[in-house]
């Protein structure tokens, strides 16, 4: 057992946490679109053939934005294919995952499906293999209002009467990938982003626009692509993206249980080198980050999509998820909302079926991967505003990040409604910690009283346990016992290998 101590404070706050940080993805990619959000046979379809357990599973987690529709997949991707008289929409073969696109469902059909759940959809259009003018045009055939523009008037033929007054959109897709159909060099790509932009928001001022930034922080022209890239584009845009996915490499678990240090530190890296092209532009904005695809994905059991037969719809990716991976994605959130100053949006990749917290068979059920816990209740407990954690902890030395905390803990404050919401993970394999959060700063005059809300944890003697159709409800968050509050002091107990949700309510004395 080692000790963990933190000293909270509603004065020192870090920021207060954006609606878009609990975003996710929808790619037309395997069995995301098709046979995930969408199947028109299954028994819970609704009338325009989307699933109801899906959609009811996709409240539950708490998404408030969703990216569409790619991905590698909108850097071919002709948007008019997808919309209007079904029998009119062309089969294409979408060369990104070397699969036959029926374009059944395109922009009309997700945005309804979005705006039902209550989620803000934001899209991305193709600069791979297309540029400015069907930027543009996708831009009034979703933005603008009937009467105004033929592109508006042939939405409204289509049924949509009311625009879908898209706010976010993206700049394409990891165009520094070479996998990239489109692919450019920062400055191919720096060019046609600031000049899509500049049309973009000629057409619509109000929207907000993401560049492009790197793929992963282990590609070789990771910080040199942002700043080529921002240096044509800084004035003309909102947000930079960054991409990560994190894996076990060659085992190393205790690398891979301490991943969020790899994000902390991408994203200082893109905040620092956004804020050196402001001041050698002497720019007065600040960019702030869109990590618009994060997640855990197995990429060494993906062969690559070169690997791949031509297919017509079926499986990609569908990673099945532990108790392990549960613990690092909860990381991962509290790394995105410890940064909430400079991160604006996040989107886990993806929503169903590929790479996904939620899974689905044919025909039959859907259930919760482990890694929906995590998210769920972030989402649910900590949009308020985080505070900064003054921890004492050992450090846990690992071969990727060097030494890091053994434990890492995100507070989030909700003054409005008197609570505290503390999230925490201990990435030690082997030992417990002792948690002991100092609360004085919510009471000072200590006439109050600070009580236990809820503890929750994700925890396992089988760190390899997994959610399935037969057992999912086999990973869930857990009540933990033993957690304490006592003269402003928080006691818990975090097992080895866990991660946690320990909600306070507050009354500070008069
Ligand atoms: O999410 C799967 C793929 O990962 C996306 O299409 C691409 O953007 C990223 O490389």
């Amino acid at each position: 057992m080692y000790d963990v101590k933190v000293e909270l404070d509603p004065a020192f706050a870090v920021g207060q946490v954006g609606e878009r940080l609990f975003g996710t993805f929808v790619e037309h990619m395997g069995r995301c679109v098709y046979g995930g959000i969408f199947e028109p046979d299954h028994p819970t379809a609704d009338e325009h053939g989307f699933r109801r357990d899906v959609a009811e599973l996709v409240r539950e987690l708490g998404v408030t934005t969703v990216r569409y529709p790619g991905g590698n997949f909108v850097s071919g991707y002709r948007w008019e294919d997808g919309v209007g008289p079904l029998d009119e929409r062309p089969r294409r073969l979408d060369l990104a995952w070397r699969a036959i696109e029926p374009n059944t469902v395109g922009v009309d059909e997700f945005c309804r499906w979005a705006r039902e759940l209550d989620i803000d959809p934001i899209m991305a259009v193709n600069l791979g293999t297309r540029g400015v003018s069907a930027a543009v045009d996708l831009l009034q055939y979703c933005n603008f209002g009937a009467g105004t523009t033929t592109l508006a008037d042939r939405r409204v033929a289509h049924g949509h009467k009311d625009p879908h007054a898209i706010g976010t959109w993206c700049l394409g897709n990891e165009m520094d990938g070479p996998w990239q159909m489109g692919h450019k060099t920062a400055d191919e790509y720096g060019r046609l982003a600031a000049e899509t932009a500049r049309a973009m928001r000629r057409a619509d001022p109000d929207i907000e626009l993401v560049v492009c930034g790197s793929s992963n922080s282990d590609m070789p022209t990771f910080g040199t692509w942002e700043r080529v890239v921002l240096e044509h584009t800084y004035d003309l845009v909102d947000h930079i993206s960054l991409h990560n996915y994190y894996e076990p490499v060659d085992g190393d678990i205790d690398s891979f249980l301490t991943s969020s240090e790899s994000m902390r530190r991408s994203i200082g890296a893109i905040a620092s080198t956004a804020d050196h092209v402001a001041a050698a532009t002497r720019s007065r904005k600040q960019l702030t980050i869109s990590f618009d695809e994060w997640n855990v994905w197995y990429q060494s059991r993906f062969p690559g999509e070169l690997g791949l037969e031509v297919r017509d719809g079926g499986a990609l990716i569908e990673d099945t998820y532990s108790v392990t991976d549960a613990v690092v994605v909860g990381d991962l959130l509290m790394a995105l909302l410890d940064n909430c100053d400079r991160v604006a949006i996040a989107c886990q990749a993806q929503l169903v079926n590929v790479i996904a917290p939620i899974r689905t068979e044919p025909g039959g059920p859907a259930w919760r991967q482990s890694i929906f816990h995590p998210f769920a209740l972030t989402a649910r407990h900590a949009g308020g505003t985080v505070l900064r954690s003054a921890l004492r902890t050992p450090m846990l030395s690992t071969s990727a990040h060097g030494d890091v905390p053994a434990t890492r803990v995100t507070a989030v404050h909700h003054p409005d409604r008197g609570e505290l919401v503390i999230l925490a993970a201990n990435r030690d394999r082997m030992n417990p910690a002792r948690l002991s959060v100092g609360l004085r700063g919510f009471d000072p005059r200590g006439a109050g009283s600070i009580t236990l809300t809820e503890h929750l944890s994700i925890s396992d003697d089988d760190p390899n346990a997994t959610n399935s159709a037969e057992q999912p409800d086999r990973v869930v968050p857990r009540p933990a016992s033993g957690t304490t509050v006592a003269d402003h002091e928080l006691s818990a107990t975090l097992p080895p290998q866990s991660w946690h949700v320990i909600r306070l309510s507050y009354a500070p004395g008069a």
